[in-house]
């Protein structure tokens, strides 16, 4: 049984894309057939995150999404020091596809669902993930409303718990029923009781992870994942949750 996992946060930069590249990554080094849809055209990253420096994209999900390419012909296999035969990953832009004229000319949302059940199909995955742009633009919503698993991210900030309950009826309306809510970025020391439970009651839901702010990730510089280069940090024991907890169907337990 395959299975789609969205990424979503309200706000931008809570590490959507790292843990979803990581998330991946660990994935197929557990022998899982995976993909990783960039669905975030505005503002792309994951094929900086796995392509050798400077490579170009050739196709991606904008050019299928032009009607340029079929969906498979953008799914091209995670770089080579990934070390897994089972990743695949589809970037949100190649150099033809420019956001300009994606937004400008629009596309047909139905195209986007369409891709995702045919990547799954024809890669005979186990797992297709989904990064989005955060907020509620037509790719992210379309991403929620795919998932079998959504995993919401968000700093302990008030700034991002403000979005809390807009994203949850969202949810709802979508009918995710599966979501998790992970906090990104706490500082030595955990969470805190207070605080915890602000998050708990804001989403509504236990937390399934509390991943710690890790400064080696800025040191690395993108040009290795984190769990690659630091297998053994507390970071990614929390990724190891998110996974379990998202396999095993014990995410979004209510309070
Ligand atoms: N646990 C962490 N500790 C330290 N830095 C982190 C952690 N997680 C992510 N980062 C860093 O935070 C920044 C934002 O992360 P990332 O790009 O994954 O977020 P995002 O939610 O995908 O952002 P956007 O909304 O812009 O797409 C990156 O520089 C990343 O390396
Ligand atoms: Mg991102």
């Amino acid at each position: 049984m395959s299975q789609i996992i969205t990424m979503h946060s309200y706000r931008g930069g809570t590490g959507k894309s790292s843990t979803a590249a990581n998330l991946a990554l660990l994935l197929a080094s557990a022998g899982r057939r995976v993909a990783l849809v960039d669905t975030d055209i505005q503002t792309p990253c994951l094929d900086v995150m796995f392509g050798p420096a400077g490579a170009p994209v050739r196709r991606s999900l904008t050019d299928y999404l032009m009607g340029r390419c079929e969906i498979e012909d953008a799914a091209a296999p995670a770089r080579a020091d990934a070390g897994h035969d089972g990743l695949f990953l589809v970037p949100a832009r190649s150099r033809a596809a420019g956001v300009n004229e994606i937004m400008g000319r629009g596309y047909d949302v139905g195209l986007l669902r369409e891709g995702f059940d045919r990547l799954i199909d024809s890669l005979a995955l186990d797992v297709l993930i989904l990064d989005t742009h955060a907020g509620f633009n037509n790719e992210t919503v379309t991403a929620m409303a795919s998932a079998d698993a959504l995993v919401i991210m968000t700093r302990a900030d008030r700034l991002d718990l403000a979005g809390a309950r807009e994203t949850m009826a969202l949810a709802r309306r979508l009918g995710c029923h599966r979501l998790s809510v992970t906090v990104n970025m706490v500082p030595d020391g955990g969470i805190g009781e207070r605080l915890r439970g602000e998050v708990e009651s804001a989403y509504d839901t236990r937390l399934t992870a509390v991943l710690p702010y890790a400064p080696e990730m800025s040191v690395l510089a993108g040009e290795r994942l984190f769990s690659t280069a630091y297998p053994q940090h507390p970071l990614v024991t929390g990724y190891r949750r998110i996974i379990s907890a998202v396999s095993n169907g014990t995410s979004g337990i209510r309070r």
